[in-house]
C-alpha cells in the first residue's frame, strides 16, 4: 500500500478486486479463509484459478508454516468461491489493516458469505483434541480493533452492531449438517489474543472466567470488518490442542498443525455441505 498518498485504502482495494477479477470473471459469492494446517481444503476446489498474494497488490505475505499464500478461486459442488490459503496474522508484525485487506477486497469483489476458521486451543474442559467448534461469539482481546483509524463510509458504518457477528443462521447450518455427518460440533465462544506466545495457565484460567470456550490469534479483526461490510460469517475452530494448563503438557506448533491434518477429511466433508446453502 505505498502508491500516492491520495489513493485511499478504499481504492486499493478496488484495484486488489480488478486484479482478482481480471483472473477469473465469475461472481464469487462465498469466501473461506482457511487456518493452520487446515489449507488442504483449497485441493477441493474445480476449475480453480490460484493468485499468489504477491501479485495481488495490497496482500502482504504469509510467513506462518502451515500458510500457504495464495488466494484460489474456483467452484465447491457448482457455488463459486473464493479460498485464502493462508491469512496475516497480528503477531507477524503486520497492521490489523494489513490483515484484514483482504476481506475489505473479497468485500468489494462481491462476497456476501465469509467461512473464517482457525486452529485453537480447547479452554472449555468438555472438549477434546481434534474436535471441530462453530464459533457463537467472540472476545475481542487482541489490544487492539482493526477499524480503529480513519473512517470511510464506503466500507461502512463508523460504529457497526456487534451483536451478532456469527450469523445464527449459518450456525444452525453448520450444526445440522456435522449432525447429518454423526460429527458432534460443539458451539463456543473465541477469545483472540495477540500472540505469537501461547498462553500462560493463567491466562487460560482468566480466559475461561471470561467466558472463552477456545482461544486462537487470528478470526475476530476479519469478522468485525466483515461485519461493517455486512457480510455475514460463519466461524470454525479446530481445536489442535487443548490450552495451556489444561493437561499440563507443553503446546507445539508442530502439534498444531498435525491434529489439522488429522481432522483434515471431517472438516473437508463439513465444509463441501455448509457451502451450496449459504446463498
Ligand atoms: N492458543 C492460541 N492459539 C492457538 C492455540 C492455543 O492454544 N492452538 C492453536 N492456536
Amino acid at each position: 500500500m505505498s502508491a500516492s498518498v491520495k489513493t485511499s485504502l478504499y481504492e486499493h482495494a478496488e484495484h486488489a478486486a480488478r486484479i482478482i477479477r481480471s483472473q477469473y470473471s465469475e461472481e464469487v459469492r462465498v469466501a473461506l479463509v482457511l487456518g493452520s494446517g487446515l489449507g488442504a481444503f483449497a485441493d477441493e476446489i474445480q476449475e480453480s484459478t490460484a493468485i499468489p498474494y504477491e501479485e495481488i497488490q495490497g496482500f502482504a505475505r504469509s510467513t506462518v508454516e502451515g500458510h500457504a499464500g495464495r488466494l484460489v478461486l474456483g467452484k465447491i459442488k457448482g457455488v463459486s468461491v473464493a479460498v485464502m490459503q493462508g491469512r496475516f496474522h497480528y503477531y507477524e508484525g503486520y497492521a490489523l489493516e494489513e490483515v484484514v485487506f483482504p476481506i475489505r477486497t473479497l468485500g468489494l469483489l462481491g462476497v456476501e458469505s465469509l467461512i473464517l476458521t482457525n486452529a485453537a486451543g480447547g479452554i472449555n474442559v468438555g472438549f477434546n483434541q481434534g474436535a471441530l467448534m462453530v464459533i457463537s461469539d467472540h472476545l475481542n482481546l487482541m489490544e487492539a480493533n482493526p477499524l480503529r483509524g480513519a473512517h470511510d463510509q464506503r466500507f461502512g458504518e463508523r460504529f457497526p452492531d456487534m451483536t451478532e457477528v456469527y450469523s445464527r443462521d449459518y450456525q444452525e447450518i453448520a450444526v445440522e449438517e456435522a449432525q447429518a455427518m454423526g460429527l458432534e460440533l460443539r458451539r463456543g465462544i473465541y477469545a483472540a489474543l495477540s500472540g505469537p506466545s501461547y498462553e500462560t495457565p493463567a491466562e487460560v484460567r482468566m480466559l475461561r472466567i471470561l467466558g472463552a470456550d477456545a482461544v486462537g490469534m487470528s478470526t475476530v479483526p476479519e469478522a468485525i470488518i466483515a461485519r461493517q461490510m455486512g457480510i455475514k460469517v460463519l466461524g470454525i475452530s479446530c481445536i489442535t490442542n487443548m490450552a495451556a494448563g489444561v493437561l499440563g503438557e507443553p503446546i507445539s506448533h508442530h502439534e498444531v498443525i498435525e491434529t489439522g491434518e488429522r481432522v483434515r477429511e471431517t472438516f473437508k466433508e463439513l465444509l463441501r455441505r455448509v457451502i451450496p446453502r449459504m446463498m
